[in-house]
C-alpha cells in the first residue's frame, strides 16, 4: 500500500453531493456536505453514504478488463454466498469458530498432497493473507534455520534479480542480504548455475519461482536443486530451496504433472502460494507449506486456544477474515482435480492464442507464450520505431483494457515490455475483442512520427 500522508495543502472542500441527498431531499439529514479529510461532525442515512461512496468508485477500472493483475477476479455466486456468510469470522479464533480451523486443515493438507509432500502428515502449513505473509514466514524459517549453525556471519538469500518485491520486502525487514542473479541476455529468470555461485556458508537458502512475475517463465527448479547437490558435495553446505509458486503452484500440478518441482525434490524445503491468483479465490488468502517439522523451526511457533486445547500457529498477522480460507475450501471441493485442470487449460489455450495472434500482427516480438503460467511478454519488433509499448499500454486503456508496460531489472534495463495475465474469466470471446482492439488501434501507433514519451518513474516501478 502507499504510504498515506495528509493532503499537501489545507484542503477544505467538501464532498459534493447530488441535490437529490440534499437540499432536494424533504427528509433528508444532510445539513452540510462531509469533509475529504477529517470525520464528518454529523452521522448521514446508510443510502446517502453508500451512494457518496459508489460513485467514487465509478473511476476505478473494471477488474475483469484488469490484464495486469494475477488475482481472481470473479467467483460463482455460491462462493460469493459463502463469503458473504463467513465475513464476521476471525480466523484466529479457532476455539469461536472450529469448523472454519478445520476447514483451514483439509486444505493445508490437500495442499501436501498435491504437492507430493513425502509424508503428508508430517508436512506443516498455514493459510495467510497472501503469497507476500507466506514468504516472510518461509524466510524466516530460512533464517532461523542458519542462525542455529551461523558462524558469525551476514545471512543472504539467493534468487533471480526477477523475485517479486516481497522477497525485497523480506531481505530489508529481516535483515538479510538479497544477492540478486542478474538477468542475461534472452534469460529472464534464474540460472541455477549463476545461483551457487552466490552461495556460501551464510546463504539461508535458494528461491526458485513458478513462474516469474515479469513473463510467467517457470524457474528450473528441479536443475536448481540438482545444482545444489554438487554444489554440497563440493563444499558440504546443505542450503535448502524455498519455491515461490504464487502462481505457479497452483497451475503446474494440473496442467504439467510431470514437472518436478515441488515436495518430489528432497531439497525443496518450503512452498508458498496465492489462493487468490490461480488458487481462484478472491483476494487475500495465501498458504505456505513446510516438508516436515525440521524445516520449520518449532520456535517460531505460537500457540492459541483451541477447544480447550493449544493450536499451533504461524502468521504475522492476529485476526483476519475467515472468509478467503472457506472460498477456498470450496473452490477445492467444487472443481476438485479435473475441475482445476480444465480452468488452468481454458486459460493456457486463452493465453497462447492471444500470443501467437499478437505476434502474428508483426510489430511484436514475444518473450513467453503463455504455454507455462496462462502469461506472456512481448515488446515491439526491432524495426519499429514509431512508438512504443508505454504507447500502446496508453492507448488501450482509452478501450478500458488495462495492460501493463514496464522495464525489466538488470542487466536488462533496456528491455520494455507489455504483460498480459489470462485468468479464469477472460474468455477467448475477450482476447479475441482485446486483439481487434490493438488491431485497430496499429496504424494509428505507426503513423506517430516517434514514442510519445512516458512517466519513467511509472514505467520502472511495477511489482505485480
Ligand atoms: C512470484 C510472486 N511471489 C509473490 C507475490 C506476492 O503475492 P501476494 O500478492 O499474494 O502477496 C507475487 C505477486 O504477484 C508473485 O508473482
Amino acid at each position: 500500500m502507499p504510504l498515506h500522508k495528509g493532503p499537501d495543502r489545507p484542503d477544505d472542500r467538501p464532498l459534493s453531493v447530488n441535490p437529490f441527498y440534499g437540499e432536494a431531499n424533504p427528509v433528508g439529514d444532510m445539513a452540510e456536505a462531509p469533509p475529504q479529510h477529517r470525520l464528518p461532525n454529523r452521522p448521514m442515512s446508510p443510502s446517502t453514504a453508500y451512494q457518496l461512496v459508489h460513485d467514487e468508485l465509478m473511476l476505478d477500472g473494471n477488474s475483469r478488463l484488469n490484464l495486469a493483475t494475477f488475482v481472481t477476479t470473479w467467483m460463482e455466486p455460491q462462493a460469493q454466498v459463502l463469503m458473504a456468510e463467513c465475513r464476521d469470522k476471525n480466523m484466529i479464533d479457532k476455539d469461536e469458530y472450529p469448523r472454519t480451523a478445520e476447514l483451514e486443515r483439509r486444505c493445508v493438507a490437500m495442499l501436501a498432497d498435491l504437492w507430493h509432500a513425502p509424508d503428508p502428515s508430517a508436512a506443516v502449513g498455514c493459510s495467510t493473507t497472501g503469497s507476500s505473509e507466506a514468504c516472510m514466514l518461509a524466510g524466516m524459517a530460512l533464517k532461523r534455520r542458519w542462525s542455529k549453525r551461523n558462524t558469525g556471519g551476514r545471512p543472504n538469500l539467493v534468487m533471480g534479480v526477477n523475485v517479486q518485491v516481497c522477497w525485497e520486502k523480506f531481505c530489508n525487514f529481516w535483515e538479510v542480504e538479497a544477492r540478486l542473479v542478474p538477468m542475461e541476455g534472452e534469460r529472464y529468470h534464474l540460472d541455477p548455475q549463476a545461483a551457487v555461485e552466490l552461495c556460501d556458508e551464510n546463504t539461508i537458502g535458494v528461491v526458485g519461482i513458478l513462474g516469474s512475475t515479469f513473463d510467467g517463465s517457470y524457474e528450473p527448479v528441479a536443475d536448481l536443486c540438482a545444482a545444489l547437490d554438487a554444489f554440497q558435495e563440493r563444499t558440504g553446505l546443505d542450503i535448502p530451496v524455498h519455491v515461490d509458486g504464487a502462481s505457479g503452484a497452483m497451475v503446474a500440478p494440473f496442467v504439467d504433472e510431470d514437472l518436478a518441482w515441488d515436495f518430489r525434490l528432497p531439497r525443496v524445503a518450503s512452498i508458498n502460494t496465492s489462493g487468490h491468483k490461480y488458487g481462484l479465490v478472491y483476494p487475500g488468502v495465501g498458504w505456505a507449506l513446510w516438508r516436515d517439522r525440521e524445516a520449520l523451526p518449532e520456535e517460531l511457533v505460537f500457540r492459541v486456544n483451541y477447544l480447550g486445547g493449544d493450536m499451533p500457529t504461524f502468521a504475522l498477522n492476529f485476526s483476519r477474515p475467515g472468509a478467503q480460507v472457506v472460498a477456498q475450501y470450496y473452490s477445492f471441493l467444487r472443481l476438485g482435480r479435473e475441475g482445476y485442470r480444465a480452468v488452468q487449460q481454458a486459460s493456457r489455450d486463452v493465453a497462447t492464442r492471444l500470443a501467437s495472434d499478437i505476434e502474428a500482427l508483426g510489430d511484436f516480438r514475444l518473450l513467453t507464450r503463455g504455454d507455462q503460467l496462462p502469461v506472456f511478454a512481448f515488446t515491439t519488433a526491432p524495426d519499429v520505431k514509431a512508438y512504443d509499448v508505454f504507447d500502446v499500454s496508453r492507448r488501450l486503456r482509452e478501450h478500458g483494457w488495462l495492460v501493463p508496460a514496464y522495464t525489466f531489472p538488470p542487466n536488462r534495463e533496456d528491455l520494455s515490455v507489455l504483460r498480459v495475465v489470462c485468468r479464469n474469466g477472460f474468455s477467448e470471446d475477450l482476447a479475441t475483442l482485446l486483439l481487434e482492439d490493438l488491431k485497430r488501434l496499429l496504424p494509428e501507433l505507426r503513423r506517430q512520427s516517434h514514442p510519445l514519451g512516458r512517466d519513467a518513474g511509472q514505467a520502472t516501478a511495477f511489482h505485480h
